[in-house]
């Protein structure tokens, strides 16, 4: 539009400035035609009647001279005569210009004394006065009076405007079918070919149609055409001999790393063609509080850990709320930036969110009701109408952004948690050929609990336009479909373990998800600086440690720990001065009421552990209270003797994995809540009941006593079981599920 506005405003310039031009010399012209002629007939009217006048004045005949006067009444301009006798100073003027007496017998005035004739013109309130003054002379040169006609000049005027006027209609006619024609032939010459050439580029590109169908111009836009033709042609071979290879690469046996992973994606799903959707974005735009400046962080949790190694390796699009403070800086046009910043390797999309739908959508429904719903950790899930339709808006939206994105033939949208339930149906809806699946991160509980949500027939059926949705155990499997059977109307086949309704299929699937890991060059770097830097800095140089790194949440069994920590020293009161427990945790999800009420819990149970046993010298807690990059928390994990993931229920839980992976020397002891999914693969973890302040204990005892052989035998099973089951397998389960019921396999 403003292009058009570009190409208009300067013909508009040109014609406006013609038009004037012409209108005003025109106008000028026949104002002096129209003047003179005025002129010349007030003239001739005026000398006529001199001898009728001067006849008049020698004999005194005022009766005359008043008729004279009359006689100009009935005309249908303003005009008059007024006669001046010199000697009695008489006035006889027409009464159709009597409010002109004064100026009119100073012109009269004027020409008997200077015995001359003159013209004037007077502006008066209904406009110019046209004016003409003889004087009345005899034979003997004797001025006896003067006459004065005027005549009404102000339709000259109106002539004048009336012209102008209809200049302006003219010239507005003519603009407007300027830029209608203007419109069309750009339309027609340049904007069509353009959008027909873009159309033609993207549906190639997707294998929508082959080169046999091609854009035809006939003119100059030919020769762009043919070239783009050409690029997309190259394009598409490439494309296509990258995904053969990818695909022929797949058939081989290797173990699960990004490169496995990527020519996964690339021979069953193809390039551009793979669409994360999360809440969370892999990377946020911030200011940072003490420096003031803008940082891009990587925010904590599974989600973000887990799948920004797979959409390095695999590209495509990440789409997920822009919930940075920044984050409108750093996008292009279309809300879209390259990502890692450094490293550009996939695009993330940002969704914008009013204060209002993210205080509904993810603080309220999704926070305060799915989450505690789920976790099952005695915490009141609480569900409010406002929230809930919040959470319809934001779904919605995020609909919106994604169906803007998704190219023809069957895309992948793989969607995450609990904030996306009614996401799936709102594709489908629009786009039934893409493979929808939805990763569910946390428990699933049993049809009961659910059945507390208000809305869980909606929710269900949300998910249920799914091809598949993914937990991470069994168990969660097994809950959702009981959840289904008993709560909805579907069919649901134990056999290939999927629900059926209303004629779709949906298929339920435990996929374990799982970290990237560390490389060996990572780990070592960590352990330099943990040595060198960490313990002198914490003075916990000849003092073994025990790590915890956790969002701040109820779910998370920190305070739980801390009890089990206080029982520890209070049983084994020898360890006094021997371990310290460092607990990271980053504050998260602060604007609802029970996440503060945790926060302030956690900083005076603390206190109290501190002063209960601490020393001059020695601490038995540390507390990290702020977020920490990866690469800030490595360092921990490999100086720590064992690490604590206490959830009171957890989906899964990637620090247990992250601990493990980071122990490339084998050494090293994870105590695990057997309420976190990652309890069922790491089975050589000291599993614990996190509610047990009295078993709690004795695991870490147990942890710190552990012989040395010990520890390493159920470190290297535990890493055996991580080193397989990395993230890169993971997605590639999902990938392959995904080719098997999409007929992709062959
Ligand atoms: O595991 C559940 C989850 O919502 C993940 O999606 C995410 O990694 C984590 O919790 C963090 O939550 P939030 O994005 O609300 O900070």
């Amino acid at each position: 539009m403003k292009r058009f506005f570009l190409l208009i405003l300067p013909v508009l310039i040109i014609i406006l400035a013609g038009f004037a031009g012409i209108t005003y010399f025109r106008d000028r012209a026949e104002r002096l035609r129209m003047m003179d002629e005025l002129a010349r007939k007030v003239k001739a009217l005026a000398e006529s009647s001199e001898s009728m006048v001067l006849t008049s004045l020698k004999t005194k005949n005022y009766t005359q001279l008043k008729k004279f006067a009359g006689s100009f009444e009935k005309r249908e301009r303003i005009q008059g005569a007024l006669i001046y006798e010199t000697a009695g100073k008489k006035v006889i003027i027409s009464s159709s210009i009597k409010e002109l007496e004064a100026v009119l017998k100073q012109e009269a005035v004027k020409a008997a004394k200077v015995k001359k004739s003159s013209d004037s013109v007077l502006e008066t309130a209904a406009g110019g006065i046209y004016s003409y003054a003889v004087p009345v002379i005899d034979n003997n040169k004797y001025v006896l009076g003067a006459v004065v006609i005027a005549h009404d000049a102000s339709y000259i005027d109106k002539l004048s405007g009336e012209m102008w006027r209809l200049m302006a209609l003219y010239m507005s006619l003519l603009a407007l079918l300027l830029i209608i024609v203007i419109l069309l032939l750009s339309r027609t010459l340049f904007i069509m070919p353009l959008i027909k050439l873009t159309e033609w580029f993207k549906k190639f590109q997707s294998g929508e149609i082959n080169y046999s169908t091609q854009v035809k111009s006939g003119d100059e836009f030919e020769k762009l055409i043919n070239e783009v033709e050409q690029v997309a042609l190259s394009l598409r071979i490439a494309k296509k001999a990258a995904n053969e290879e990818a695909s022929i690469r797949t058939k081989k046996t290797e173990a699960w790393n990004d490169r496995r992973l990527k020519d996964l994606v690339k021979a069953k799903i193809g390039d551009n063609a793979f669409f994360v959707v999360s809440n969370r974005e892999p990377y946020m735009h911030v200011t940072d509080n003490i420096t003031g400046k803008v940082k891009c962080i990587v925010p904590v949790g599974g989600v973000v850990t887990a799948l920004d190694p797979v959409m390095r390796a695999s590209g495509g699009t990440w789409i997920a709320h822009g919930s940075g403070d920044k984050d409108r800086e750093f996008v292009n046009s279309r809300d879209k930036l390259g990502v890692p910043p450094d490293n550009e390797r996939y695009i993330l999309k940002r969704v914008w969110l009013t204060k209002e739908e993210e205080d509904g959508y993810y603080y309220g429904f999704s926070n305060e009701g799915l989450w505690p719903l789920c976790h099952v950790t005695h915490t009141r899930p609480v569900f409010r109408r406002e929230d809930w339709e919040m959470y319809i808006k934001a779904n919605r939206k995020f609909a919106d952004a994604v169906l803007e994105e998704l190219p023809g033939g069957s895309p992948v949208v793989f969607i995450q948690d609990y904030h996306f339930t009614l996401l799936p149906h709102m594709i489908k809806e629009q786009r039934p050929d893409a493979v929808v699946v939805l990763f569910w991160h946390i428990p699933w509980p049993n049809p009961e609990i659910f059945s507390i949500c208000p809305y869980y027939k909606e929710i269900l059926k949300g998910m249920l336009a799914c091809d598949i949705v993914g937990f991470h155990t069994q168990f969660h499997c097994n809950n959702f479909l009981d959840t289904a059977n008993r709560l909805l109307e579907n069919r649901i086949d134990t056999e290939k373990f999927s629900v059926v309704m209303n004629g779709h299929e949906t298929f339920i699937r435990p996929f374990p998800i799982s970290v990237g890991g560390y490389t060996h060059t990572e780990v070592e770097a960590a352990a330099v600086y943990a040595k060198e830097k960490l313990c002198p800095a914490y003075g916990l140089e000849g003092i073994k440690t025990g790590v915890g790194v956790d969002r701040i949440d109820y779910t998370k069994g920190i305070v739980e720990r801390i009890t089990a920590l206080n029982r520890f020293f209070e049983k084994y009161p020898e360890q006094k001065g021997r371990f310290t427990f460092i607990q990271i945790g980053a504050p998260s999800r602060t604007n609802i009421k029970k996440y503060n009420e945790l926060i302030n819990e956690i900083d005076a149970e603390v206190d109290k552990i501190n002063l209960a046993y601490g020393t001059e010298n020695w601490k038995p807690f540390i507390y990290i209270k702020k977020h920490l990059s990866y690469s800030e928390i490595l360092p921990f994990y490999t100086m720590a003797d064992l690490c604590i993931v206490s959830s009171l229920h957890d989906g899964m839980n990637l620090v247990a994995k992250e601990f493990v992976s980071a122990k490339k020397d084998n050494d090293g002891v994870l105590i695990l809540s057997s309420f976190a999914g990652a309890s069922r693969e790491l089975e050589e973890a000291l599993i614990i009941n996190p509610y047990s302040a009295e078993e709690f204990a004795d695991a870490i005892y147990s942890g710190l006593e552990m012989d040395i052989d010990e520890r390493k035998r159920r470190m290297e099973s535990m890493r055996e079981v991580v080193g397989e089951g990395n993230v890169y397998k993971w997605a590639g389960s999902i990938i392959d599920e995904i080719a098997l019921i999409t007929g992709k396999n062959q």
